[in-house]
């Protein structure tokens, strides 16, 4: 059965909080196996288990937390193992314009660099909020997480899921 696993680092809660949410929209599809683990029990060679890899990070100073670059530095190691599965990224921020886009970025950087599929963060087509409505590059929320940044949230682990499940069909 094709896997994803969803992980990231969150010092104080919001990050964990939208990963948990990322993983109930990913298990409503059926024959997709997913784990949501905490950051400390993960290293970049769990990685090479899973066909989906979603990671998240706080924005610090417009880029990611060091814990989680460190994470990604260390997947030089496994350089050529990742070819192929699909990533995505999330973030939370104090700000609206705090860097969150930034911060996704340089997580599908390297996961374009690895030769990964990035699955950004479509439009909800069912949605009647016309201005908050997706993330673009990935998943992202700041200040005080709301009932849409969840309900956001879900629509891209379902999202993500169902590409995992389309690729490795
Ligand atoms: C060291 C540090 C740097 C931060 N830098 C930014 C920033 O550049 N932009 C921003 O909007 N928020 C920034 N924040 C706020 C966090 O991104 C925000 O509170 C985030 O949601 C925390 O996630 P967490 O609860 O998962 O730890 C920073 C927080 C810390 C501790």
């Amino acid at each position: 059965m094709p896997s994803i696993l969803i992980t990231c680092y969150s010092r104080t809660g919001k990050t964990k909080a939208l990963a948990e949410a990322i993983g109930r929209g990913a298990k409503t599809v059926d024959g997709v196996d997913v784990e949501v683990l905490s950051f400390n029990r993960i290293s970049a060679s769990d990685l090479v288990r899973y066909d989906g890899i979603i990671l998240g990070s706080p924005v610090y100073f417009g880029g990611v937390a060091a814990e989680l670059k460190e994470l990604i530095d260390d997947t030089t190691f496994v350089r050529g193992k990742l070819v192929g599965k699909v990533g995505a990224a999330f973030t939370t921020a104090g700000d609206r314009t705090g860097g969150k886009e930034t911060a996704i970025l340089s997580i599908v950087q390297a996961m374009l660099i690895h030769g990964m599929i990035v699955v950004g963060d479509p439009i909800n087509p069912e949605t009647e909020d016309a201005e908050h409505n997706g993330g673009h590059y990935g998943l992202a929320a700041d200040g005080k997480l709301t009932e849409a940044d969840f309900a956001q949230a879900e629509l891209f682990g379902k999202h993500v899921a169902n590409v995992v499940k389309r690729v490795t069909a």
